[in-house]
C-alpha cells in the first residue's frame, strides 16, 4: 500500500473532537426509518459498513428533531424527537464507534418543501410567505423507475404556500433543535450538524430570494442567518462545550438548481457574522467545491466562508477520487472533505484511495445507490484482497 494524500489521512481536531483522518461521509437521505422515524437495524448495518471503510466522520441523513412544527420533510425520514428515536439511535452510533468513526446526526427542518404527505393537513413552514416550485422527489435513473415499477414520467411533488413565521415560532423551533441535539447526544453522538443547506428552512432563511423578511431575521446577511445561530447558540447551552456543532450551507436547494447567492461577498458577510459563533467548523454543501458561479470573484465559496469565520470548512461536491480531494485541502478551500455519492456507492472509498489502487468511481455513480440491499451486494471492488487492512 503507497501513502497516497497524506493531507487527506492525517488527523483533525474539529471543536472538541479529533477526526483520525478528513475523509467525512457528507449527509444522505435514505428513508430507510421505520414509519414512526425510528432508525432501523438496516441503517445500523448500513452505516457501519462505512465507518468500517476507514471515514474519520459519517454524518447522518437529514433527520427531523421535533414532532409537531411541521418539521419532518419525507415519508420514512428518521427522526429524533422521542426515546424509541434515541434507542434506536444508539445501535446506529454503536456500530458506527465500533469502527473508530466519529458520527454527528444533522438535524433539518424541511420548511416549505416538507412531502405534503408528513405536514397532517398543516401549511408549511417557511421564512416568509412563498410557494416553492416543487420538484421531483427521487431520483431519475431508469434502474430506479424500474424497481418502483413506476411508467411514464416522474410524479413531481407540489407543495402548498408556505405560513411565514413568527418571532415566537422561530425560538421554538430553535428550541426543538436542541432538544433533537440533546437526545443525539444522549444516543452517544459526537455531536450534530445542523442543517442550514439544500432548500430546508434555516437555507429559506439564509438565501434573499425566499427570505422577503423586514425584522431582525431578514434583509441583510446578518439577519439572513441570524436563525441559524440562534439554533446554534441553543444547542451549545443544551449539550455543551464537549461535543461538536457545525452547521452546512449552500447555494442550491432540492427545488433550485440554479440556486446563486448575491456574490462572493454575500459568502464573505455570512462567513464575518458566523466568527465566534457557537459552530465549530462549517460544512459546504454542492455538486462541485470548487465552481462558484459568481462574478466578482473566482475565489471557492467554501474558502471564502472559511476565511471570513475563521472556522474549519469540510468542503463536498463533486470529489471523487484522492487527488481532487487533496487540492482540496492543500489549496485553502477546506480542512476536511466529505464524499457523498462515492461512499454511498462505495464504502471502501477510503481504502482505494489510500492505497493508491487505480478504480475507475463512475460505474458506481448512481447506478448501485438505490437501495442498501442492492448496494451491500453489488458496491464493493472487486479488487479488494486485504479484508485484515486496518483502517487509516
Ligand atoms: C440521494 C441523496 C440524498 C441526499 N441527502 C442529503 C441529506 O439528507 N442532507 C444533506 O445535507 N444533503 C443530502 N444530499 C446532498 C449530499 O450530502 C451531497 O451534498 C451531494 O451528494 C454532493 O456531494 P457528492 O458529489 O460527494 O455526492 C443528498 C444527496 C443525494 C444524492
Amino acid at each position: 500500500m503507497t501513502d497516497a494524500c497524506p493531507t487527506l489521512f492525517s488527523p483533525l481536531v474539529l471543536g472538541p473532537v479529533t477526526l483520525k483522518n478528513r475523509i467525512v461521509m457528507a449527509p444522505l437521505t435514505r428513508q430507510m426509518a421505520e414509519p414512526d422515524g425510528t432508525p432501523t437495524d438496516e441503517m445500523a448495518a448500513y452505516y457501519a459498513r462505512r465507518a468500517r471503510g476507514g471515514l474519520g466522520m459519517i454524518i447522518t441523513e437529514g433527520t427531523y428533531e421535533q414532532d409537531g412544527w411541521q418539521s419532518k420533510a419525507y415519508l420514512s425520514q428518521p427522526g429524533i424527537a422521542t426515546d424509541a428515536h434515541v434507542a434506536g439511535w444508539k445501535k446506529v452510533v454503536d456500530a458506527v464507534h465500533a469502527h473508530d468513526c466519529k458520527i454527528i446526526v444533522q438535524l433539518m427542518h424541511g420548511g416549505r418543501v416538507c412531502d405534503p404527505r408528513c405536514l397532517n393537513g398543516e401549511p408549511p413552514v417557511s421564512a416568509s410567505a412563498t410557494h416553492s416550485g416543487g420538484w421531483v422527489l427521487y431520483t431519475d435513473t431508469d434502474y430506479e423507475k424500474n424497481i418502483r415499477a413506476i411508467d411514464g414520467p416522474w410524479p413531481k411533488v407540489t407543495f402548498g404556500p408556505a405560513r411565514a413565521l413568527r418571532v415566537d415560532d422561530i425560538h421554538a423551533i430553535a428550541d426543538g433543535f436542541a432538544a433533537g441535539a440533546a437526545r443525539a447526544v444522549a444516543a452517544g453522538a459526537d455531536g450534530v450538524e445542523v442543517h442550514g443547506a439544500n432548500g430546508y428552512l434555516l437555507w429559506q432563511f439564509i438565501n434573499p430570494k425566499t427570505n422577503l423578511r423586514t425584522d431582525d431575521f431578514g434583509g441583510s446577511p446578518e439577519n439572513n442567518i441570524r436563525f441559524a445561530k440562534l439554533v446554534g447558540d441553543k444547542i451549545r447551552a443544551a449539550i455543551g462545550p464537549g461535543k461538536l456543532i457545525v452547521l452546512r450551507l449552500s447555494q442550491d436547494g432540492v427545488d433550485d438548481f440554479t440556486g446563486a447567492w448575491p456574490g462572493v461577498a454575500y459568502a464573505e458577510a455570512i462567513g464575518a457574522a458566523l466568527k465566534g459563533s457557537a459552530y465549530d467548523a462549517l460544512h459546504w454543501a454542492s455538486f462541485d467545491y470548487a465552481a462558484n458561479r459568481q462574478t466578482d470573484s473566482a475565489e471557492p465559496m467554501p474558502a471564502a466562508l472559511r476565511r471570513t469565520s475563521g472556522l474549519p470548512m469540510i468542503a463536498n461536491g463533486g470529489i471523487f477520487d484522492g487527488a481532487t480531494a487533496e487540492t482540496a485541502l492543500t489549496s485553502g478551500a477546506a480542512d476536511a472533505v466529505a464524499i457523498g455519492r462515492a461512499i454511498f456507492a462505495h464504502p471502501d472509498w477510503a481504502y482505494i484511495v489510500r492505497s493508491g489502487m487505480p478504480y475507475d468511481w463512475m460505474p458506481f455513480d448512481r447506478k448501485y445507490v438505490i437501495r442498501p440491499p442492492l448496494d451491500y451486494g453489488l458496491a464493493y471492488p472487486l479488487a479488494l484482497t486485504d479484508p485484515k487492512w486496518p483502517a487509516p
